[in-house]
């Protein structure tokens, strides 16, 4: 099966305490991989199509790249551990109920403006549900870590049944996008460990990066806009 991404006896080594057979570990796994990868490849297809349209309509496209992940099952239980759910191996369907970001899609725009622009598109589809959003690029973290985190949920539609199945998508602008990798890459290296002084120098080359955003965007509008603000859709 090609969406198999692990095997009962590869998780059933790591988490001895689980009840089922193997059959029924197997079938827990193959579900969510099954459900999540379907749930990702429906909103790149979603995505791709607003970014063909907008670019027909206003010869612009507003989404500059897209990245998905599936989390993977340990990453997953280890989460469910830390958020308190107790068992969770053996309690798959309130860790699939409570854990958010189980499938990740990243979209990378070109400017913060064009952020509120795609979501707003995907949030008027009818099939698509608004779940969570926190908005870091208005309140950015303390990190000084900048993004639109959504959580939607989108329908998987299968044989004999269709599943709601939720989708966290961050959007950031490039330049956003740029500042996140690099301090990510920066803590993992560290082992998560940075000196106060290195923290707040990150802090402030996050805060830089934002101005150099909103500058870009106007040189952008200057240049550019023929004062089409998209309005139509
Ligand atoms: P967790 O998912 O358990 O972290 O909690 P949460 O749901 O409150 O998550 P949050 O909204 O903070 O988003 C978590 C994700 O955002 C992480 O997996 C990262 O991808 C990203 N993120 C959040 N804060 C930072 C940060 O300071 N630096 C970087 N590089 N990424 C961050
Ligand atoms: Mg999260």
């Amino acid at each position: 099966m090609a969406f198999r991404y692990y095997s009962a006896e590869v998780i059933r080594a790591k988490r001895p305490e689980y009840k089922g057979t193997d059959e029924e570990l197997q079938s827990a796994i193959d579900d969510i991989s099954l459900l999540y990868n379907s749930a990702l490849k429906e909103l790149n297809t979603k995505l791709d199509v607003l970014s063909d349209d907008f670019d027909k309509k206003h010869s612009y496209m507003p989404i500059h790249h897209v990245k998905k992940r599936l989390k993977s099952l340990e990453s997953i239980i280890d989460k469910a551990e830390r958020y308190g759910i107790e068992d969770p191996i053996n309690n798959l369907d309130q860790v699939r109920a409570e854990i958010l970001d189980i499938a990740g899609i990243r979209v990378i725009c070109n400017y913060v403006e064009d952020l509120y622009t795609v979501l707003n598109l995907l949030l008027e589809q009818s099939d698509i549900e608004l779940i969570k959003i926190k908005d870091y690029c208005k309140k950015p973290k303390d990190t000084g870590y900048r993004s639109l985190h959504v959580v939607v949920a989108i329908p998987v539609f299968l044989v004999n049944r269709s599943v709601l199945v939720p989708v966290e998508i961050q959007f950031r602008s490039i330049a956003m996008d740029t500042w996140a990798s690099l301090e990510h890459e920066l803590r993992y290296k560290n082992k998560g460990q940075l000196s106060d002084e290195i923290k707040e120098d990150l802090k402030d080359c996050a805060t830089q990066l934002a101005k150099i955003d909103e500058r870009m965007a106007r040189i952008r509008h200057e240049v550019i806009d023929d004062g089409n603000d998209y309005s139509d859709f």
